[in-house]
């Protein structure tokens, strides 16, 4: 029916928009709650301690907060913990497929760290879970009394563990590992801390005792370092995308200031939520960490020459070049795509490589093997609007050496 390349890229494509679809739940329902609880009136008589009129899609809502807890249960509650839970357990499955499976191009780096592929799939999986546990040590210390200091040592953490990632990772797998460092935390939050003490309340609440104030202040600390960490996340997950900058050479860096950005701009929203006044030097400083970033980025990482050939190719890679056909797939990609995907690209307008990947010598086209069959020989995605002419014939080629290598 169809072969394991494509079962894969559909996989991968379909629990990448399942992923996106929960996260744009979670961080929506969260915005939406920050927001709401910093525009609270809270200038009302009565028990509850704020409330807000809002309109939307036809109706009136009237909602009205109630800390720590309303005086008697209300008999029906909606939780709100799935759009966490979903959003990184599908977030971890796209970890292994793309960062597991795919481990040998998109974990592993060979001249950072030689680790077999299982090690690599060993370090990513208990660096997010240790990472956690001193997470949660630090806010469960005396710190949780200072918060200022607690973000700050939190921000200190979040750059050791970019700069730890990429001695050993490379640099797309170093910024993918370090969001999703900070996403687990974030849901661990939820699933550790803020639902737990939720439930003792609630459990309080129904059994008429009094609860503790001191559980929604827990909860506040923990979902204030949400509120800061969300923007960098999202940023972290989408910079795969952009080899500017995850391939360069102060990516770590980087992604330090985009933590940076990520609290000057919910500063900004905070603030305006809380009605608390307009900061609008909060985007001048994100303008400014933003053309750092960018003048970061510009600083080469290596020699891309020097580093393709100074790597052999793995066995994997070197069954597509002595498959049958090689020579042919060979002749089409120097023909149609080389002039883009050079180290020192001829196309006018094209100054480096589209997304880093290089068609020029025998060894990067063995190494693209899947991509090149997946994007020019059974898909018309490259060459983009087909504007070096490939014909029918092209693609056949590139489609019979890859299914000749057995894959
Ligand atoms: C005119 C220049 C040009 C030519 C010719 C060209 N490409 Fe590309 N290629 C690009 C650009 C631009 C991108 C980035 C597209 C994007 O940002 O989505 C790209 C991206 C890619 C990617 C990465 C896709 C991804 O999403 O990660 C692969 C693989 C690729 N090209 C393979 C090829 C192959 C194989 C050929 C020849 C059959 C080819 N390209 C010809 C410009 C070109």
């Amino acid at each position: 029916m169809f072969e394991f390349a494509v079962f894969w890229d559909w996989l991968a494509f379909g629990v990448r928009w399942l992923h996106v679809v929960t996260a744009i739940a979670w961080i929506g329902s969260s915005f939406y709650f920050i927001a709401l609880d910093l525009g609270l009136n809270r200038d009302i008589p009565g028990p509850a301690d704020g409330e807000e009129w809002q309109v939307h899609g036809g109706g009136f809502y009237h909602i009205q907060k109630y800390l720590v807890a309303p005086e008697r249960m209300p008999d029906h509650l909606t939780w709100f913990k799935w759009e966490s839970y979903s959003t990184w357990l599908s977030g971890a499955a796209l970890l292994m497929i793309v960062y597991w499976v795919g481990g040998e191009l998109y974990l592993i780096d060979a001249q950072k760290a030689d680790l077999a592929l299982w090690q690599g799939i060993l370090i990513s999986a208990a660096s997010l879970t240790v990472g956690w546990l001193i997470y949660d040590f630090l806010c469960k210390s005396g710190l949780g009394e200072r918060p200022t200091l607690l973000m700050l040592l939190l921000f200190v953490l979040l750059v050791a563990m970019g700069w730890g990632y990429n001695q050993i990772f490379t640099g797309r797998a170093m910024m993918l590992h370090l969001g999703a460092f900070t996403a687990t935390i974030m849901t661990a939050n939820v699933f550790f801390i803020i639902m737990p003490n939720q439930r003792i309340v609630v459990d309080d609440l129904k059994n008429g005792r009094t609860p503790n104030p001191k559980y929604g202040k827990i909860a506040k600390l923990r979902s204030t370092h949400n509120n800061y960490l969300t923007l960098p996340v999202v940023f972290l997950m989408l910079s795969n995308h952009y080899p500017l900058a995850f391939a360069t050479k102060y990516n770590w860096i980087i992604a330090a200031l985009v933590f940076l950005m990520g609290v000057t701009i919910r500063h900004y929203f905070n603030t305006r939520h809380a009605r608390a006044g307009n900061p609008t030097w909060a985007w001048a400083v994100t303008a400014l960490l933003f053309i750092a970033i960018m003048w970061l980025s510009t600083a080469p990482m290596h020699d891309p020459l020097e580093e393709a050939e100074a790597q052999p190719l793995t066995p994997y890679e070197q069954r597509f070049a002595e498959a049958p056909g090689f020579d042919d797939a060979h002749d089409v990609v120097l023909g149609r795509c080389s002039m883009c995907h050079a180290r020192e690209p001829v196309w006018d307008g094209i100054l480096w490589a589209p997304k880093g990947v290089l068609l020029e010598t025998e060894a990067d086209i063995a190494r693209n093997a899947r991509q090149i069959y997946l994007q020019a020989g059974i898909s018309h995605a490259m060459p983009p609007a087909n504007v070096t002419y490939m014909e029918p014939e092209d693609r056949a080629a590139i489609v019979r050496w890859f299914r000749n290598a057995g894959s």
